[in-house]
């Protein structure tokens, strides 16, 4: 190699040795009679020192044309320093440079390649492969490949086999639109990129391999946000001959065992919860679980809450006139603790956040449960301080404390409470990014309605199984029927999802039907599976990690793109190489397509 040493190692136990490093420029700070370095490289950073009178005249003189970003390599005696820098584990040493030679010149770069960047998001996904020079970018990658490197040898432990599957597949159905790739060879006929490699694996389990895994790269066109990418890697399993028991179990090991491995953590066991007590206390499938501020209800008319379980009749609000709360289904709130004391500025701008559009209420109710044990609510009008009083026993309220109220239909006013506890969450400190708090969620419903096809759809995807005693509600009440699935989340992240599928073509077929699929349609898209299954399909289950997420929630960030080498923007857009972009002529000749205008 041109270099004895990285930037990144040389101690005081180095001094006197000679030795040549090589790297980039970061920093040139020149006192005119002595000139310093910083030489930086993937491991660290460390000062070059050129002196007058010391260093060579040519040399010195090559040094003053050195500019940022320069590619060096500088030979020289490493000598400790006599004001040392304790922030750098280099930081006692440094390197005075007798030999110099300059690798290759650079352009002013458009953004600082430090720490703290001055170029904004567009800038430094323009320039990913400088953004990458930069530590924390760096770091993220360097987390990602050990959590892959973990994730193998854990899978590996456990007999894991890790099986490629084609990127050039028909449609699977995740519930989001297709990618697709038009065939040369084949006019009018196309390739759809895979959502995920769901039926593979499951064909994997009928040829017997019995434990699959892949970290896998899978594509959909969805909405972006910042935990969603078109692009964006799984780690994929699949297990035969399993129960939803020894899923839950191996794969709660995995993610122990990452959390144990990669940031020294004891996650411990895992705890679990049904999707209908989820919804029921969080008004989420994927509570963030770091903090309490669980619901309570008033009031609920409903008999069964979305995936079944019964109900009591509770309700401490009817009767006394109150017009939105007589006529809502359910009466639901939050305690915040300590925060009885807000002002009206506050409690203004609480109501304003939930009545956002993208939060959709119509107003929110507040009880000031104050210190001196007094009560002063929005709705001191229709409610005697008694009523306040009985509210507050059903919250388990402390003088102190700020009940946060709303009502309407069960599930949209479940759904807007869930905002304003994460608001509430954010406020009072507690999403704390280095907490870390994993759960469960079991027992989704098999479908799910959809208002704008007018049918039901799968909540996971068609191979799920539906649990058995349920099976019967399938022709009477689809809409509770529960699935063997579950999902894994991570401080309100959904970081996996999988379930035990169906292994025969009768029940499959079924599926299909309930799904709105004629014979011939659920032929057409998945004979090969249904027709797979005729032959000694074992039984099987499996779930698939979003990797990035993982990464991401890892090492403290909300948004994947930080763990993504080159990802794509809010517009799907990949800035640096430009794409989408169109293509010649010739290639839509030869591909047989015409592009409408
Ligand atoms: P699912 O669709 O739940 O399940 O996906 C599994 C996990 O992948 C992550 N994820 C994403 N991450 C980034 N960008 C996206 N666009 C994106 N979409 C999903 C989530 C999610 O939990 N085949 C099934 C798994 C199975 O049944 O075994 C599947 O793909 O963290």
């Amino acid at each position: 190699m041109l270099r004895t040493h990285t930037c990144g190692e040389l101690r005081i136990s180095h001094v006197n040795q000679p030795v040549t490093l090589t790297g980039w420029v970061q920093r040139l700070r020149d006192k005119g009679s002595i000139l310093w370095i910083d030489l930086r490289d993937r491991y660290g950073i460390t000062q070059l020192v050129f002196e007058e009178g010391k260093t060579d005249s040519a040399v010195l003189a090559l040094a003053k044309t050195l500019g940022r970003e320069f590619v060096i390599e500088a030979e020289g005696i490493v000598s400790e320093r006599l004001s040392k820098n304790d922030k750098l584990p280099t930081g006692d040493i440094e390197l005075k440079v007798s030999r110099l030679r300059v690798l290759n010149s650079a352009k002013v770069p458009p953004f600082t390649i430090e720490d703290e960047s001055d170029g904004g998001d567009e800038l430094r996904m323009k320039y990913r492969y400088l953004d990458l020079r930069r530590t924390p970018v760096r770091e993220n990658l360097l987390l990602r490949h050990k959590m892959a490197q973990q994730t193998r040898a854990y899978l590996d432990s456990l007999n894991f086999v890790e099986v490629e599957t084609p990127v050039l597949i028909k449609s699977t159905p995740e519930g989001a639109r297709d990618f697709v790739v038009p065939s040369r060879i084949h006019h009018g006929e196309f390739y759809a990129l895979p959502q995920s490699p769901q039926t593979f694996k499951q064909l994997l389990m009928v040829s017997g391999f019995d434990r699959y895994y892949q970290i896998v790269r899978c594509f959909r066109d969805e909405d972006l946000r910042a935990d969603r990418q078109p692009e964006f890697t799984q780690i994929d399993c699949e297990m035969a001959f399993v129960t939803q028991e020894d899923i839950l179990n191996t794969f709660e090991g995995l993610v122990c065992h990452l959390f144990k491995t990669v940031k020294g953590i004891e996650l411990g066991s895992v705890p679990r919860i049904t999707y209908a007590d989820a919804m029921k206390r969080y008004g989420s499938d994927k509570p963030d679980t770091r903090f309490g501020m669980t619901f309570t209800e008033l009031k609920n008319k409903t008999n069964l809450p979305p995936g079944g379980g019964k109900e009591g009749g509770v309700d401490l609000t009817s009767g006394k006139n109150f017009n939105v709360f007589d006529n809502a289904e359910l009466v639901v709130g939050i305690c915040a603790t300590g925060c009885a004391e807000y002002t009206r500025k506050q409690l203004d701008e609480l109501t304003d956040f939930v009545k956002r559009p993208q939060v959709g209420a119509k107003g929110l109710v507040y009880v000031q449960y104050r210190s001196d044990g007094s009560f002063k609510s929005s709705v001191d009008k229709f409610y005697t301080t008694d009523d306040l009083k009985k509210w507050a026993e059903a919250f388990r309220a402390q003088p102190g404390d700020l009940l946060l109220i709303m009502a309407g239909e069960a599930n949209a006013t479940r759904k807007q409470l869930n905002e304003l506890r994460l608001l509430m969450g954010e406020k009072l400190g507690l999403r704390d990014k280095t907490k870390f708090a994993a759960l469960w969620v079991l027992d989704f419903p098999l479908l799910e309605w959809n208002e704008e096809t007018n049918r039901y759809h799968a909540m996971h995807h068609p191979f799920t199984s539906p649990r058995q005693e349920d099976i019967p509600l399938l022709e009477t009440d689809p809409g509770n029927v529960r699935a063997n699935a579950y999902d894994m989340v991570l401080n309100g992240s959904e970081i996996g999802g999988g379930s035990i599928r169906i292994h025969d073509r009768a029940t499959q077929q079924l599926m299909f039907r309930k799904l709105g699929f004629t014979d011939e349609e659920a032929k057409k898209q998945f004979g090969f599976l249904m027709e797979a299954f005729e032959y000694g399909a074992p039984p099987h289950g499996g779930i698939a990690f979003g990797f990035d997420r993982l990464c991401a929630l890892f090492g403290g960030s909300d948004s994947i793109r930080d763990f993504i080498a080159f990802p794509k923007n809010n517009a799907g857009r990949d800035m640096m190489i430009d794409t989408p972009s169109t293509i010649s002529e010739e290639q839509l000749r030869e591909l047989g397509l015409i592009i409408k205008p």
